[in-house]
């Protein structure tokens, strides 16, 4: 065995990303603030053939997402394609252009799992967030109809800090839709909601209190038989360590974006780094010899101070976007990391999150005209 190559396993995940389309607008998107720039899509036929490579290297589980996925008119094939190659199927949606028809065809294509984010838990801060007036009612219509067609059903809340102080009706509201399992994720920033973060990041005093009322509701619901889960996710802006982020680059996540380009994660595209398109590579030429998926597996890629950290096999030095992102330079120590020299920069965010009064309506929501507008001032 070579012990200074990594040793790879195959994908266990697939995330297609079928389109950047979205009806929305949510700031706190991660899709890059390019997106207006790629309008070119995989056919069904493409799709259905990553579907197949994937599954014949050993991945899993695909989720379709976007964008919204929804605005894929062939995802009921998709869908029924990726089912019949014994993928677990899970759809990721803003719910809006979902009907009962359309819940009845995915059904009926086999589709295993309807995951539904929601804004907020009321009417008119959903609509300010997400930059429509009707999506709240549609979300709540669906969620239903998801539950009724018998559906295990997430509800995933976004948090940031002009929400989380509504995280009590944010799990009441959950309860009422009887979810299944409730993912309460702050808003990690990458994307739009990097660009946005003054205005998005909780304080840590926040973050304290939703724990608390986290806390409440996990003991309240011990012996009741609401969800199964619910999973509280904090920024790592609040850590000290890094997060293990993708369980390791080029690990078990595979994710191909709307035009075909494949990266070890959902961010990975702002990278100064190649990555291959599904068009051109095979997914098994990609995942274990190209260069955009090798470049960080391992630990000979590292410096100082992740080369020496005892706990680089748990975190490998943190994400590598985050750490371009802050740095400048996707080599470097993730700075939520205490020992890196750049950690001042998340001190500093935090510090202004102490600080800012930035309001909603002053955050750059994620459309084509404000991806237009920074692509020009970018080139
Ligand atoms: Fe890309 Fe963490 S999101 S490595």
């Amino acid at each position: 065995m070579n012990l200074l190559k990594p040793q790879v396993n195959p994908p266990l995940w697939l995330l297609a990303e079928l389109t950047y389309r979205c009806p929305l607008q949510c700031p706190y998107c991660s899709n890059p603030l390019d997106f207006a720039q790629q309008e070119k899509e995989l056919t069904t036929e493409q799709w259905i053939e990553v579907f197949k490579q994937a599954r014949q290297m050993g991945a899993v589980q695909l989720g379709f997402s976007g964008g919204e996925p929804l605005v894929r008119k062939d995802l009921p094939e998709l869908i029924r394609a990726a089912r019949d190659l014994g993928f677990y199927t899970n759809l990721i949606t803003s719910g809006i252009g979902l009907t009962q028809k359309k819940i009845d065809a995915f059904a009926e294509a086999g589709l295993d799992h309807i995951q539904i984010s929601f804004q907020a838990s009321d009417e008119t801060l959903n609509a300010a967030l997400a930059g429509s007036q009707k999506a709240f009612q549609q979300k709540l219509e669906m969620a239903k109809a998801v539950k009724a067609h018998g559906y295990p059903m997430v509800l995933n809340f976004v948090l940031h800090r002009h929400n989380i102080d509504q995280i009590a009706q944010i799990i009441e509201l959950a309860i009422e839709l009887e979810a299944d399992d409730v993912e309460l994720a702050t808003c990690q920033f990458y994307g739009w909601a990097q660009l946005n973060r003054e205005g998005l990041l909780p304080t840590r005093e926040q973050i304290a209190r939703a724990e608390e009322v986290v806390q409440h509701y996990r003991e309240k619901m011990k012996d009741s038989s609401n969800f199964a889960n619910l999973l509280f996710v904090t920024p790592d802006y609040y850590e000290e360590r890094p997060k293990g982020c993708m369980g390791g680059w080029g690990a078990i996540f595979l994710s191909v974006t709307p035009e075909g380009m494949a990266l070890p994660c959902h961010s990975a595209r702002q990278l100064p780094v190649e990555f291959p398109s599904v068009l051109e590579h095979t997914l098994q030429e990609i995942w274990y010899e190209s260069f955009g998926f090798n470049k960080y597996r391992g630990f000979d890629w590292m410096p100082e101070p992740c080369r020496s950290c005892s706990e680089k096999e748990k975190d490998f030095g943190g994400c590598r976007c985050q750490a371009f992102m802050l740095t400048g330079n996707a080599d470097n120590a993730d700075p939520v990391c205490a020992k890196s020299p750049h950690h001042g920069q998340i001190l500093e965010a935090r510090e202004q999150a102490n600080c800012t009064n930035m309001r909603i309506d002053q955050l750059q929501f994620r459309n084509r005209a404000n991806s237009q507008l920074i692509f020009k001032t970018e080139v």
